[in-house]
């Protein structure tokens, strides 16, 4: 049995590890090669569903500061 788990990052990606797929909001199954993929929950990655680190940049293209 394969145990997927899923981390919330605040601000940031859902860190998937143990997933085999993502499954898109178009219905398209992509497979994953890699042990732990960032999905992005802003919006903003131009590479969906992958997170492609923009959700670091406001809408004014100025980079937030972490919130720890
Ligand atoms: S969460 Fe990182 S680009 Fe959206």
């Amino acid at each position: 049995m394969t145990t997927v788990s899923v981390r919330q990052c605040p601000g940031g990606p859902l860190l998937v590890r143990g997933a085999t797929q993502v499954e898109t909001e178009d219905g398209e199954l992509v497979p994953v090669a890699r042990p732990v993929v960032a999905l992005c929950q802003c919006g903003r990655s131009g590479r969906m569903p992958w997170c492609d680190s923009s959700h670091k940049f406001g809408s004014d293209g100025i980079t937030r500061r972490r919130q720890d």
